[in-house]
C-alpha cells in the first residue's frame, strides 16, 4: 500500500468502507481479469489479480488474515503484499499498486489498462480426446 500525494494516473476506486473487512471488492477492467482489492482487520488495503496462481481460483472470494488471503478453492495461502504463494506451494499472482488518501482508495490507471491483461483463467470441462487417423 502506498500513501501520500498521488499523480494524475491514480484512478479513484471506492471508499475504504466499501471493501468488507477481511474480504475484497472486485474491480473490472476494459480487458483482462478483474483486480481484487482486499482489506484486512488493520484497514490495510492490497490489490492482486483476481486469480490464484494454483488453478485460477477467485482470490476475491477468499478469507483475508493478516497480510495473506486463503484461496477458496484449495486453501493455498497467497501473500497480499507480493502475490507469492506460501511454501511449500509455488507460484505468484500479479500485484497492483494501491494508494489510500484518507478513506479514498486508488489504483493506477496504467496498471488497470495494461498490467497482466494476458493472464487467463483455466477453463473447466471434459478433456478432449485426440484421435489419430491412420492413412492408407
Ligand atoms: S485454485 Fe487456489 S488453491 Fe487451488
Amino acid at each position: 500500500m502506498t500513501t501520500g500525494t498521488h499523480p494524475t494516473d491514480w484512478t479513484y476506486i471506492c471508499q475504504l468502507q466499501d471493501i468488507p473487512v477481511l474480504g475484497a471488492r472486485r474491480v473490472s477492467r476494459p480487458q483482462g481479469l478483474d483486480v481484487a482489492v482486499f482489506r484486512n482487520d488493520r484497514d490495510e488495503v492490497f490489490a492482486l489479480l483476481d486469480r490464484c496462481p494454483h488453478k485460477g481460483g477467485p482470490l476475491s472470494q477468499g478469507i483475508v488474515f493478516g497480510t495473506h488471503v486463503a484461496c477458496p478453492l484449495h486453501n493455498w495461502t497467497i501473500g497480499l503484499c507480493d502475490g507469492q504463494a506460501s511454501a511449500p506451494d509455488e507460484g505468484c499472482t500479479p500485484k497492483f499498486a494501491v494508494q489510500r488518501e484518507g478513506d479514498a482508495i486508488y489504483l493506477l490507471a496504467s496498471e488497470l489498462s495494461g498490467h497482466a491483461v494476458a493472464e487467463t483463467r483455466p477453463v473447466a470441462g471434459p478433456v478432449q480426446r485426440i484421435t489419430q487417423h491412420k492413412q492408407a
